[in-house]
């Protein structure tokens, strides 16, 4: 019997494993340069929390939940996202949340029984940050400038930032009355599904792919016609923030979220590289989360990148595997040994080292090393072990000197 992967999941070989690591060390560099610091938080938690804190209506919590009740007869949940599980941290322990305020950066899979394509899986791996502790709209520029620094650095060019406020618990609930009567009119034009959204989360309804809820929606009310004073002057001093600084962003009026949370400011990062799924990162404020979910009134934003999406937009652009510094042939026996120890010394000063033991012709690993995409190869055979020397190859010049083991370390830093 042979196993297979279950659909809607990844490996990552090691020949993807380096632009991968690449990607998550950017982020991670990029969130200390901001003052976040890493939190790992459980991949599950009782389902309680999510369908709390991101909403029972959702698409997430109603349909695309991993559930299922363990030994002790728990209802748990694998986390759908990182946002709730951080919250709940958060709320738990009060060396963080009596701070003023509180920077946390996380990455690690999530899961979401969603149909898989190009992009879309049922496991994937976000890299996020969460903000607790102001409402000062200086925090949203903060983090829609640190996604756009980790854009910056892995080369990412052909992507848009779009801009949203969806109000507050104060103006919100006028926004969605006009909405409702807008939609209710043309409710015969509606998708199935956006029909029953329309009672139950008709913001839902501007986010909906259908051909003819996409017509409907040009016509439709904008919520920046309706968002009161208080959020108005936020989103007008986010947007002078990323005016001064080289963060370009476009206005939307009909973005809404999939996550029922948000307040103020929603924001997406968005590609046509991506096929149907656009969005490759997306967040914004969630102000009464922590509160909701038993915390001391909080105001918080955030964001999650998506690290396959983020992948797929740059594979083609970066070399994947480099390869290690060297590989070291032998001829067997006393120059296997040999090996060894050089192998042992240079791996220690830091250099990529690779060898096989037994006694394998040169041309068996010649070949082992043009696999290992080694730079160079350095031959120990018994001549050079007479000479307490050894030949170093680079593979791409095709150039071979012999090199005394005394000067072995000197000659590597000096071609690295
Ligand atoms: P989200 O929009 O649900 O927001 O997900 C954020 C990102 O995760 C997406 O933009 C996408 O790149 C990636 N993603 C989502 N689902 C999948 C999937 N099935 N396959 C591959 N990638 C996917 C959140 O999760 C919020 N917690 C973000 C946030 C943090 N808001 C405030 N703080």
């Amino acid at each position: 019997m042979k196993y297979t992967r279950v659909p809607g999941v990844e490996d990552i070989y090691p020949d993807r494993i380096d632009l991968w690591n690449h990607i998550i060390e950017t982020a991670k560099a990029t969130a200390r340069e901001y003052n976040f610091r890493q939190i790992i938080t459980p991949i599950f938690e009782y389902t309680e929390l999510f369908k709390r804190g991101i909403g029972d209506e959702t698409d997430i919590v109603s349909k695309e939940m991993y559930t299922f009740e363990d030994r002790g007869g728990r209802n748990l949940t694998l986390r759908p996202e990182g946002t709730a599980a951080v919250v709940r941290a958060y709320c738990e322990n009060g060396d963080y949340n009596r701070l003023s305020s509180c920077k946390l950066f996380y990455i690690g899979p999530m899961f979401r029984a969603e149909r898989h394509q190009k992009g879309r899986y049922k496991q994937f791996n976000q890299f996020g940050i969460e903000f607790f502790g102001e409402d000062n709209p200086y925090y949203d520029f903060e983090s829609i400038s640190l996604m756009n620094t980790i854009c910056k650095k892995l080369n990412i060019c052909d992507y848009k930032i779009l801009l949203n406020s969806i109000g507050c618990s104060k103006c919100r609930p006028e926004y969605i009355n006009q909405l409702k009567k807008y939609y209710t009119n043309q409710k015969d034009k509606l998708c199935n599904d956006c029909q029953k959204r329309l009672d139950k989360n008709p913001l839902r309804l501007l986010d909906c792919k259908n051909e003819n809820c996409i017509k409907l929606k040009n016509d439709a009310p904008k919520i920046t016609n309706y968002i009161c004073e208080d959020c108005k002057d936020h989103h007008e001093t986010l947007k002078g923030y990323l005016d001064n600084s080289d963060v370009k962003y476009t206005e939307d009026a009909f973005l809404v979220r999939g996550l029922d949370y948000y307040c103020k400011t929603t924001f997406e990062f968005v590609t046509d590289k991506l096929g149907g799924q656009n969005a490759f990162s997306a967040g914004g404020r969630y102000n009464t989360l922590v509160e909701n979910l038993g915390g001391s009134p909080t105001p918080a934003i955030g964001f999650a990148a998506g690290l396959e999406r983020i992948y797929l937009m740059i594979e083609s652009s970066m070399q994947k595997f480099k390869g290690i510094d060297a590989y070291i042939i032998h001829s067997g026996e006393s120059t296997f040994e040999k090996a060894v120890e050089i192998a042992n010394f240079l791996r220690k000063l830091g250099f990529s080292i690779d060898l096989e033991p037994g006694k394998k012709g040169f041309k068996s690993q010649f070949k082992k090393a043009d696999r290992e995409k080694s730079k160079y190869v350095i031959i120990i055979g018994e001549d050079e072990l007479s000479k307490e020397s050894c030949s170093v190859k680079d593979l791409e010049s095709g150039k071979q000197e012999l090199v005394s083991l005394n000067s072995l370390e000197t000659f590597l830093n000096h071609i690295k």
